[in-house]
């Protein structure tokens, strides 16, 4: 089975995408067809960018890259679970992507974004321009999430309405299909 690594994006203390990500998580379960891993980029803790080579060289200094280089060449296919900041991408998520080039190639990546009326779209197309430039294939289908704070329940857990599990499916559906269909590139 494909393996599937589903990153939590914001590392902000209080931050609401961990309980979205635990919500795409089941999803990403139900649909059965990935075998699936959960990446926190607040766990992962990379400094802003440090390493002196290109990383196109793979010349890695530090532990921490090299850790990163593996957890990050272990996946067939990722989702990124993302917050807008400022209309852009979340500086976490650009610094995780700048540290590696090979590791990114032919595989294909998901978004399940959130935020307010723009339910995080803007971030999502800025995003895209950097996953080209590293050789990813970003999905169309997507889950976005506008006005996400009404979707929590008073425990605390995300509890959106059908229509986003339905979009979730349709996404891991596609992201399915672009995963086999790159395998020869990343083989
Ligand atoms: C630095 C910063 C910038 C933000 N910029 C936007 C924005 O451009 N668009 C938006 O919809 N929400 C924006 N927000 C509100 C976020 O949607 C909201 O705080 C959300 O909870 C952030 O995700 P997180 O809690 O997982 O970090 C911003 C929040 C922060 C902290």
């Amino acid at each position: 089975m494909p393996r599937l690594q589903i990153f939590t994006v914001s590392t902000r203390p209080g931050r609401k995408g961990e309980a979205i990500a635990r919500w795409f998580e089941q999803h990403a379960r139900l649909h059965a067809k990935f075998e699936v891993e959960m990446v926190d980029l607040k766990a992962v803790n990379l400094p802003i960018l440090d390493e002196p080579e290109h990383p196109r060289l793979q010349k890695y200094q530090h532990d921490h890259t090299k850790a990163w280089s593996a957890s990050v060449s272990r996946a067939d296919a990722f989702v990124f679970v993302t917050p807008e900041y400022n209309y852009s991408s979340p500086p976490s998520l650009v610094n995780a992507m700048d540290y590696l080039v090979h590791e990114w190639a032919y595989k294909p990546v998901g978004f399940v974004s959130y935020g307010g009326v723009s339910g995080g779209t803007r971030s999502v197309q800025m995003t895209k321009l950097l996953v080209t430039g590293l050789k990813m294939m970003p999905m169309t289908e997507a889950v976005h999430l506008p006005f996400f704070m009404r979707s929590f329940a008073p425990d605390g857990t995300f509890a959106p309405d059908e229509a986003q599990a339905n979009a979730a499916a349709v996404m891991l559906d596609e992201l399915l299909r672009w995963t086999n269909a790159l395998a020869p590139l990343r083989a």
